[in-house]
Parts: structure tokens; C-alpha cells; sequence
């Protein structure tokens, strides 16, 4: 491994890289099956990311012809990775099962171990016999929309596909790893201006967002439009802002600290709420939600966009989706990919039909839509919101800081990227925009 990381810090000729031996093993950050009831009968809260999260060798699988192996330069946390940690709401070893019935590459996957994390950057190592447009020593990151390409459901929209996955979560050999196993179609081209650590924190966020604000298959923002931003420092709220302000609309986003706030307003968002000095008690109690609450937050967001908004952007599902749905415009949208807070959500049904309402579900982005964010951070139009970097050895606790809401924007990990700092081929761009890049992780930690 460590000829691998030295040709790739010396920027090695495509050929060389191609003609280095490739190892039996490499170090992974991995779950294992025979530990996936270690967290039964606990709270949520309790259940504890740096118990469960090891770093093991795993053997290096053999390489499907549609595939590439990725050097992992670095990668990053996702909720996704908490999920798979503490395992919840299922262990993810049944989705590496049901995977693995489906062909006998994907059987590849089915193990008593899964190797997490659904972001990476990096450079391609090998190209599977099938594989067109990539080649070894090409700089890329890499999006988690993991695809049958061969199943019809898939080329419409391909997050319409029936066995459409999150590679990483869904999938094994994901990117919080040193040798990543990914198909050909999640390669994108590696931002020129960026370190390993700042492309590798956006993909799956970025395009979640640029799907729910952007494209015509989320809300698809028009210019003027307001729009309500939950965890607008979070790692999809930090993208969602920057969308609606490239878009001309008008963000309030919702933070719960005066830190947030002032990273909010840093990023150009006039309209910030804190929730928690406001003191927003939406549910009176486990069962009961309390209207008043809902009535005094969109009275709030009135005073401070001078309208309702058109748009929510939901994600943190049982807590908030009652008062989401009141305080959305009449015929406006609330879109929701998550529920981070609870799955069963209740809301006012009166408020969403007589209102003419939108409730629409979004899911990650099809290629092309991670292709379009993608394109956004090459061109330094959308930036990284990194705000806390931490080794491979440490992906426990850097999914633990997740799972304890303890940290704004990204939490980047490190892979064969030896220190922080490094990848970057476009510096002049970079100059140019390194107040942006690095403002969250200037507030950060
Ligand atoms: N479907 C998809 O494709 C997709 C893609 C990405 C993420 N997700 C999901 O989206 C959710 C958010 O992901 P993320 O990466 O943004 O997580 P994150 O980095 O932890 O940020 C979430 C933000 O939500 C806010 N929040 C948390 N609990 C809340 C509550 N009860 N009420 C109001 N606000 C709350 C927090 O902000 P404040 O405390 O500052 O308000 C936090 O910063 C997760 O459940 C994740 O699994 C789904």
C-alpha cells in the first residue's frame, strides 16, 4: 500500500500507476455482523459509533469488468454512516444479503463484514475490461448512486430503478477505506482546486441537495422563491443555502446556536433562526403537537423574509414535519429526504390539502445530477463546507461527532492522504476562492 500512496503523492505517470502490484489486503473501516446486536435494548443516543466501527484488513475483491478500483486518498462521514454504526433502523448486513443474491459479482458483497462510507477521492488504480472513460491515474471523486444498468427501471430516472442502492450503505467496499470498489458510472472528474479532504466531502450531500432544490425532479427553485432550510449548517442544509443563493431565491435557515448563526450569516443567509434560543416546542409531549408553536415559527419567518416560504427543505422527519407542512406557502412544496428525529411523521392533513400542498420525496441524484453538482465545484460555484478532518484509525469518533449533531458542515477522513492539505492542481482557483473553501473550517473545531 504504501507504493500506492508514495506514486500518488508523486503525481506517477498513468502507466506506472497502472503497473503497480496491487495488494491482497487493505485497511478498511468496517462493521461486522457478529456485533450487530451489540447496541440492542439502547436509546438511540446511547448507541455509541466508536464501539462499533473498527479498522480491519479486509481482502482486496476481485474487480467486476464495469468497475474501478479507487486509491482512497479521503473520504468522509455521511449520516448513512452513522446509521450503518449503530445499526439502525436495520443492521445493513440484510442489504448486502439481498445484494448479493442478485448476481455472482454482487455475491462479492455478501460478508460478515461491510466496509462503510458512501464518499471518496482519490485516483483510479484499475479499470475493469468493460470500462470506457476512465483509466489508471485518473484524479476522481465518487458518488454513492450505485446502479444496475442492465435493468430497464433504471434509464428513465435512475433513482427510479428497483434495485437502485447507496454504495457504501447498501453496497460493501464502500470509500472509508484505502482501496475503494466502485462501478465506472460513479466516477467524476476530481475538483482541480480542491484538497483530497475537501473533494471528498461533497458528493453525497452536494447532489442530494442539488437534486431537492435544483433539478426538476426535486422542487427545481425558481429566482424570488423562499425557502425554509432545516440544519442549514448541516452537511445537505450547508449545500441546500448555497443552491437557493445561486438560484436567487431567499434561504431562512435553521441552526441551533449562535455559532451556526454566525456561519449562516458568513455565507451570505440574512435570515437566520435559532431554534433552540427561540425555544420551539412543536410537540407538547411524545403524542400531542402543539399548533400554537407551528403558528409562532411561521410568524417568525414572516417577520424575516416577509413571506411564507415556497419551499422546506425537510429532513429532520417526527420533530419538525408538522410544523414544515403549516408553515409552507399555499401550493408550495415541502421536500423531504430524511428523518433523522423519527420515521413516523404526523402533520395536519387539512393544512397540506386545503392549502394545495406539496409533500414530495426525494432520494440522492441520478448521475447526471451528481454530474451537475459536480461540475458546480470544479467551477468554485458551490464550495466544500469541511469544517473537522480526522485519520482512518479515527472514523468512530469522526461518526460519532455526527451522531451527536457536535459539528457543522462535513467531517472529512483521511485515507493514503498522509496529512491535510494535499491533491490540489489548480491553485490560482483556488487562491480565489479560499475564504469560501475554507470558511467552515475556520468555525469548525
Ligand atoms: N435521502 C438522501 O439521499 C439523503 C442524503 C443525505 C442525507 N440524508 C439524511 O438527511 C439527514 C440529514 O443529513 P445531514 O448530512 O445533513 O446530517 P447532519 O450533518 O447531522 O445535519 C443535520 C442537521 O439537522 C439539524 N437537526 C438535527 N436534528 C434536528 C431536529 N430534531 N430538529 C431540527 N433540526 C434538527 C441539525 O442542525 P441544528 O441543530 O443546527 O438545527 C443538524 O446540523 C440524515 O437523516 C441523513 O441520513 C438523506
Amino acid at each position: 500500500m504504501d507504493a500506492i500512496r508514495t506514486a500518488v503523492l508523486a503525481e506517477a505517470p498513468d502507466e506506472e500507476l497502472a503497473a503497480l502490484e496491487l495488494p491482497e489486503s487493505f485497511r478498511g473501516a468496517v462493521v461486522r455482523a457478529d456485533e450487530q446486536e451489540m447496541f440492542a435494548g439502547l436509546a438511540s443516543e446511547d448507541k455509541d459509533p466508536r464501539k462499533s466501527v473498527h479498522i480491519d484488513d479486509v481482502a482486496l475483491p476481485e474487480l467486476a469488468p464495469d468497475e474501478a478500483y479507487v486509491a482512497v486518498m479521503a473520504s468522509a462521514i455521511n449520516f448513512n454512516t452513522v446509521w450503518t454504526s449503530i445499526f439502525e433502523p436495520l443492521p445493513t448486513f440484510g442489504f448486502l444479503q439481498r445484494l448479493g443474491r442478485e448476481s455472482v459479482w454482487a455475491k462479492r458483497h455478501d460478508l460478515p463484514y461491510h466496509v462503510m462510507g458512501s464518499d471518496a477521492s482519490g485516483v483510479v488504480l484499475r479499470a475493469g475490461s468493460a470500462v470506457r472513460n476512465w483509466k489508471p491515474g485518473d484524479r476522481v471523486t465518487v458518488h454513492c448512486n450505485y446502479v444496475d444498468d442492465q435493468d430497464p427501471s433504471a434509464h428513465d430516472d435512475a433513482m427510479l430503478a428497483v434495485n437502485q442502492r447507496i454504495w457504501g450503505f447498501e453496497s460493501n467496499f464502500g470509500g472509508l477505506a484505502e482501496i475503494a470498489v466502485v462501478k465506472a458510472n460513479q466516477l467524476m472528474p476530481k475538483p482541480a482546486h480542491l484538497t483530497w479532504e475537501e473533494a471528498a466531502c461533497n458528493a453525497l450531500c452536494n447532489s442530494t441537495s442539488y437534486r431537492m432544490i435544483v433539478s426538476p425532479n426535486g422542487s427545481q427553485m425558481t429566482q424570488g422563491q423562499t425557502v425554509l432550510v432545516w440544519g442549514a449548517s448541516g452537511g445537505i442544509g450547508a449545500y441546500a443555502v448555497q443552491y437557493v443563493r445561486n438560484g436567487g431565491g431567499t434561504p431562512v435557515g435553521v441552526v441551533s446556536s449562535p455559532e451556526r448563526a454566525a456561519l449562516l450569516h458568513d455565507m451570505g443567509v440574512e435570515h437566520v433562526i435559532d431554534r433552540k434560543a427561540e425555544g420551539y416546542r412543536f410537540w407538547k409531549d411524545d403524542d400531542t403537537q402543539d399548533p400554537g408553536e407551528w403558528r409562532r415559527f411561521g410568524k417568525k419567518i414572516r417577520e424575516l423574509a416577509g413571506a411564507d416560504p415556497d419551499i422546506v427543505f425537510e429532513h429532520p422527519g417526527r420533530s419538525t414535519m408538522g410544523a414544515s407542512v403549516f408553515v409552507c406557502r399555499r401550493g408550495g412544496m415541502i421536500i423531504t429526504c430524511a428523518a433523522t428525529s423519527g420515521f413516523t411523521i404526523e402533520y395536519d392533513n387539512r393544512y397540506l390539502w386545503m392549502m394545495l400542498k406539496t409533500l414530495k420525496g426525494c432520494h440522492f441524484a441520478n448521475y447526471r445530477e451528481a454530474w451537475e453538482a459536480n461540475r458546480l465545484l470544479c467551477e468554485a460555484k458551490v464550495h466544500p463546507t469541511l469544517s473537522t478532518v480526522l485519520p482512518l484509525d479515527q472514523t468512530g469518533e469522526a461518526a460519532s461527532l455526527v451522531h451527536r449533531n457536535a459539528v457543522e458542515g462535513k467531517v472529512g477522513v483521511l485515507a493514503l492522504a498522509p496529512e491535510e492539505g494535499l491533491g490540489v492542481t489548480d491553485p490560482e482557483l483556488r487562491e480565489r476562492h479560499l475564504d469560501e473553501i475554507t470558511l467552515f473550517r475556520r468555525h469548525g473545531r
